[in-house]
């Protein structure tokens, strides 16, 4: 890439989560294709206090406690917070002994930040990189519906339906936690892109995987190995896969690398309704329903590329 290509502007809207911690790494070892101008955290995996902390040990385990993080949204919009400490562990990062954060979340609400952020950017240059519930990015845009046509993309890891759920046997944890929050995205005519279960559960840590990874021989490697061993227990269980899905650094690697992934722009509406379905992502891939495009819907990708990139970032931190 050559040096006049200026780096893609990103906010990463998150619930560390070991997933979420990888692609925050692999965001922070980029900084020749990606600006991260900050972190806001969501009530998610864990509770939005715990989801802060553990966004402050990434940034200050990748050596940049220069970014700015921000805490939003303590619960859903409607529905009461569900939550995956069988996942992730009580702390949502267990795995690795990270140090106690010293760095400081920003005073402002993360909603506030999203806002006054892309009020305050040139329109269609900031892309919204989304890898938890979508509270945050639903409040910002009832808040100010303004900003809607300002951002340049909605990258979002959630979703599934060839798949199924994972949190139910339809539908996605992220989507699940905040049905009304996805609703609301996607029907802001912003541009979408989805990183689903059909995805994810595609790209796969297996032992060889992972092993190369730890082998990085530095601390980011060794925290990331440490990570994924924890948090891949429950799926390794539940699948009985040959490696636990990878699913937010997906997000990340799309904004870097997008030739590792094929989607189709397809229409995708949120089941808000049915206590049966409940944040089911209803994807309309084979177009029979006639519903406007509203989705550029992920559903394959290059899993050796994909673990490729990721090796190589993490092997440029600390
Ligand atoms: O369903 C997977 C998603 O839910 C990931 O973002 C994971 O971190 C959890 O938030
Ligand atoms: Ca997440």
């Amino acid at each position: 890439m050559g040096a006049d290509v200026l780096a893609q502007k990103i906010i990463i809207d998150t619930d560390p989560g070991q997933d979420d911690a990888v692609a925050i790494l692999l965001a922070l070892a980029s900084p020749a294709e990606l600006d991260v101008l900050g972190i806001v955290a969501v009530a998610g995996n864990v509770s939005l206090e715990q989801n802060a902390r553990n966004a402050l040990k990434v940034i200050e385990l990748a050596g940049r406690s220069d970014i700015p993080v921000y805490a939003g949204s303590v619960r859903p919009i409607r529905r009461h917070l569900v939550t995956a400490e069988h996942v992730h562990g009580e702390t949502g990062l267990d795995g690795p002994d990270l140090p106690m954060p010293t760095t400081k979340l920003q005073a402002k609400h993360g909603v506030d930040y999203i806002v006054e952020t892309l009020l305050a950017h040139d329109a269609g240059t900031i892309t919204l990189c989304t890898l938890g519930p979508l509270t945050n990015i639903a409040l910002a845009l009832i808040k100010a519906p303004e900003i809607a046509p300002r951002i340049k993309e909605i990258v979002m890891m959630g979703g599934g339906y060839f798949e199924g759920g994972n949190i139910t046997p339809v539908a996605e944890f992220n989507i699940y936690v905040d049905p009304d929050a996805a609703d609301v995205v996607l029907r802001s005519g912003v541009p979408i892109t989805m990183a689903p279960l059909d995805l994810t559960h595609t790209i796969l840590s297996t032992p060889e995987r992972l092993e190369r990874i730890k082998a990085i021989g530095n601390k980011a490697g060794a925290a990331v190995h440490a990570m994924l061993s924890f948090s891949e227990r429950f799926d390794l269980s539940k699948y009985g896969s040959r490696g636990a899905p990878l699913h937010d650094p997906c997000v990340i690697a799309y904004v870097l690398k997008p030739e590792l992934f094929e989607g189709r722009h397809i229409n995708v509406t949120i089941e808000c309704a049915s206590e049966l379905t409940m944040g089911m992502t209803v994807a309309d891939y084979w177009g029979v329903t006639g519903r406007s495009k509203n989705v550029t819907y992920l559903r394959s990708g290059d899993a050796d590329g994909f673990y490729q990139l990721l090796t190589e970032r993490l092997a440029r931190l600390p």
